[in-house]
């Protein structure tokens, strides 16, 4: 078995664990620093992990009592900064580590968009990926010209016609051999082509700006959980992010997106799926157990509803906080009950128990031991769920990395589980093997056929 390694980050003071910026080791409030990033990607490169993964909002959460108070005041994803500009300063710093930006298909243009990636394809030698998101905050399309967002499925369908676009400008504008620079020319105009897309959502009829990158595609992940969404991660998605408690509940989002991608036409083995894992290691269990306590007596409850809150749509500012939640009747809240009763169904779970349960770790297990009792549980975590690997969060940032890279990947490293030497030097390699640095030839960009059209990425000229 071979685990795959991605550090799980957003450009924020509070993502997966809340109100832990408080702990007097946190460096979290130096989010807005270039050397906080830098440093960051050195740690995650000596652990000989395959990516960054940079998550994004953009909007505040505002679900919890009808208002950004809370977010604001225990820094949930806000404030937030842009998760592309810190990220030619850490291709800088490094030469493996990939980096996974979250940038979402509602609200960007495809044709500037994808200059940006290719900017960013080149800059980092091949080193970008792409997690693309549709955005659910109804915050966010308030403040970005809608009066409320587009419906869930309508989202995807638009989606859909974004990534249509920019496979076309990415595989199927410039040939390979289009820049020439021989003589009086640089580009032969006759090996660009435009891409004449006229769709519903977009009209996009020239040609791209920018020159392939060594990826010409970045390579593509998705994490969404709906139906619609896996039907989507099974046609696009190389990487899938999932957020599941226990190795059962991701084993389903698993075999149920490798069939969606079997359904598209895809080897289904070529995705590659990510659980988010918060690990927390030291020397000994004891030591261990004793840092977790640590952090638990800085998380906010409080901060903890508010974030839960704006996943679910729900504000659950308006339960009590010691009452089971068995006795609320919202569909919402029922799902969340199920969730948690099938994690533990000996417990009472109020909305205060929850809040502590997700405290440390919200969006996935927190494992907690010396390195061998981590180690042991990362096999048997991704043997049962039938994942490729983690996203580790960080929640007392950029400690909790450093603890993983120094204690945990030597003793998982001995035990053949991750990568001891990077064998390529793109993000793909770091997924298919050296030499594929290009999308692989199963995927939608190579064989379908747009509406009426020749293939999206036709680059045989
Ligand atoms: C593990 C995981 C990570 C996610 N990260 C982000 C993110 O950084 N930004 C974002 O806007 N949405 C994020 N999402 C939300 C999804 O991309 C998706 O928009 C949402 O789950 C709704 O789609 P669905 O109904 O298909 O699940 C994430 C979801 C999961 C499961």
């Amino acid at each position: 078995m071979r685990i795959r390694l991605n550090g799980l980050r957003q450009s924020t003071v509070g993502h997966t664990a809340i109100g832990l910026w408080r702990h007097p080791d946190s460096q979290a409030h130096r989010y807005r620093d270039l050397d906080y990033w830098v440093e960051t990607a050195k740690i995650l490169e000596r652990g000989r992990f395959d990516a960054l993964f940079v998550a994004d909002a953009l909007g505040p959460l505002d679900v919890y009592r009808g208002s950004a108070d809370a977010a604001l005041r225990d820094g949930i994803q806000t404030p937030t900064d842009d998760p592309l500009l810190p990220i030619s300063a850490m291709a800088a710093a490094t030469e493996h580590l990939g980096f996974s930006v979250t940038v979402s298909s509602t609200y960007e243009l495809p044709y500037a968009f994808a200059r940006k990636m290719t900017t960013l394809d080149h800059l980092t030698r091949g080193r970008i990926g792409w997690n693309i998101v549709t955005s659910a905050l109804d915050s966010a399309a308030r403040n970005l010209g809608l009066e409320k967002q587009l419906g869930h499925d309508e989202r995807y369908a638009k989606a859909e016609e974004f990534m249509e676009v920019v496979y076309k400008l990415w595989e199927g504008s410039w040939a390979d051999d289009a820049v020439v620079r021989r003589g009086d020319v640089f580009v032969d105009p006759s090996r660009v082509r435009p891409i004449e897309h006229d769709g519903v959502h977009y009209r996009v009829p020239g040609i791209a700006l920018s020159e392939p990158g060594i990826l010409r595609t970045p390579v593509l992940y998705q994490a969404g959980t709906s139906r619609v969404g896996r039907a989507f991660a099974g046609r696009h998605a190389e990487g899938v992010f999932l957020s599941a408690y226990l190795p059962s509940m991701a084993r389903q989002l698993v075999t149920g997106v490798r069939a969606e991608a079997a359904a598209a036409g895809r080897d289904p083995s070529s995705l590659k799926f990510f659980a988010i894992a918060t690990v927390i290691v030291a020397e000994t269990d004891a030591e261990a157990h004793a840092k977790l306590a640590d952090y638990q007596r800085y998380a906010s409850v409080e901060g903890a509803l508010a974030r839960w809150s704006a996943l679910m749509h729900i504000d659950l500012s308006a339960l009590d906080l010691d009452k089971p939640l068995e006795y609320v009747e919202t569909d919402g809240i029922r799902g969340m009950v199920e969730l948690f009763t099938t994690l533990d169904p000996s417990r009472t779970w109020t909305p205060r128990a929850i809040a502590e349960f997700v405290g440390v770790g919200g969006g996935g297990p927190v494992i907690v031991g010396s390195p061998a009792t981590v180690a042991d549980e990362l096999e048997r975590w991704a043997s049962e769920s039938g994942v490729d690997g983690f996203n580790i969060a960080d929640p007392v940032p950029p400690v909790t990395f450093r603890d993983f890279v120094d204690l945990a990947v030597p003793e998982l490293q001995r035990r053949g589980l991750v990568r001891s030497e990077y064998e390529g030097s793109t993000l793909r390699e770091h997924f298919y093997g050296p030499g594929v640095t290009r999308i692989p030839a199963d995927h939608p960009p190579t064989t379908r056929r747009p509406p009426g059209g020749r293939p999206a990425a036709a680059h045989k000229f």
